[in-house]
């Protein structure tokens, strides 16, 4: 059977994976990293995985060859570094924080697990080489979500509404529920603990979402007029400012006015978190956008009738 190899990929694709980054060291003291999706476990005792490495890649002999390897589970926020080791070639560990692990091979700090191996076999498979390690440590972090490739695009991983407990979806029958505070305070709470942690996959805070989309939206500010609009002290609003201007998505714009604008990365990354939100609104509101903008221009209402007053 002749088959056409973007249409089989696009098949594979279908099944969605993890990314995962693997590193090695080879005896002159090289490092290698190589973005995979092939990771699967393979047995629990003794603990085996795989990957299978392209035949045609760079560091196909590092490989081979290597007695130790890490495997680097991202994390959700972590798509440019797996856009960096997908590429070919050297140097591709430049400003990434790195722990040394078995065998001198690099462990990428906030990958959601590392799983550290010794090679156990390696097997030819075709076009790829199939290699299965045996875990020797591993550690992993609850609280992140993993990096996910569907489609043959990045994802996020999310609850299945199916699976989420029936508590949490039930509403007020009694009074209350027809009352607009409560139903507006219910409804903010529930949104809130459900879009907040989606902010974490673009590697931001619920605090630094309120600045950078103020930022975005209102341009260059002054500190006590962010102060205002993201509703936070002062003291505690300077420590948000100072990592996103660390982190080079916010500059003072003027020092002696102490006024702060987004850098290019900091705008490009606002319109990144903005577009998330809208497409999470129109999630929540599938099949009822009529209601939606009806709720929109019901709150607009409120905020004039009584904001002026
Ligand atoms: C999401 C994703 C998954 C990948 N999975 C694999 C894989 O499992 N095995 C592989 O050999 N290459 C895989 N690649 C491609 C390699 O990362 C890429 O060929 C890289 O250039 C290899 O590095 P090297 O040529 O420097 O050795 C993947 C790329 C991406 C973006």
């Amino acid at each position: 059977m002749s088959m056409d190899i973007r249409d089989f990929r696009n098949a594979l694709g279908k099944f969605a994976t993890g990314v995962t980054v693997i590193t090695t060291r080879d005896a002159a003291g090289e490092h290698y990293g190589v973005t995979a999706s092939s990771f699967n476990a393979v047995s629990m005792t003794p603990p085996l995985i795989l990957w299978s490495i392209d035949k045609s890649a760079y560091s196909l002999d590092a490989y081979c060859q290597a007695e130790h390897f890490v495997v680097n589970v991202l994390g959700s926020d972590q798509v440019p570094i797996s856009n960096r080791f997908a590429q070919r070639g050297e140097n591709k560990f430049q400003d990434i924080e790195l722990e040394e692990g078995v065998g001198g091979s690099a462990r990428i700090m906030g990958a959601v697990a590392h799983f550290e191996c010794r090679t156990w076999q390696v097997y030819e498979g075709g076009d790829h080489f199939i290699i299965v390690g045996e875990v020797l440590e591993y550690d992993y972090q609850d609280s992140r979500g993993a990096l996910v490739f569907h489609n043959g695009r990045y994802a996020l991983p999310e609850p299945h509404p199916m699976t989420i407990p029936q508590e949490e979806v039930e509403t007020e029958e009694g009074l209350l529920g027809h009352q607009f505070l409560y139903l507006l305070r219910q409804s903010l709470s529930v949104y809130r603990k459900h879009f907040y942690p989606r902010l974490e996959h673009l590697g931001v805070d619920e605090k630094e979402w309120r600045v950078l989309t103020l930022l975005l939206d209102q341009g260059v500010q002054p500190l006590e007029a962010v102060a205002q609009r993201v509703a936070q002290p002062l003291e505690d609003l300077e420590d948000t400012l100072s990592g996103l201007t660390r982190r080079r998505l916010v500059s003072v714009h003027d020092d002696n006015e102490r006024t702060f604008a987004l850098t290019a990365a900091g705008g490009e990354l606002a319109h990144k978190l903005l577009q998330m939100a809208q497409d999470y609104e129109q999630k929540v509101f599938e099949g009822v956008s009529e209601d939606l903008s009806h709720l929109k221009s019901g709150l607009v209402h409120v905020i004039e009738q009584l904001g002026t007053r």
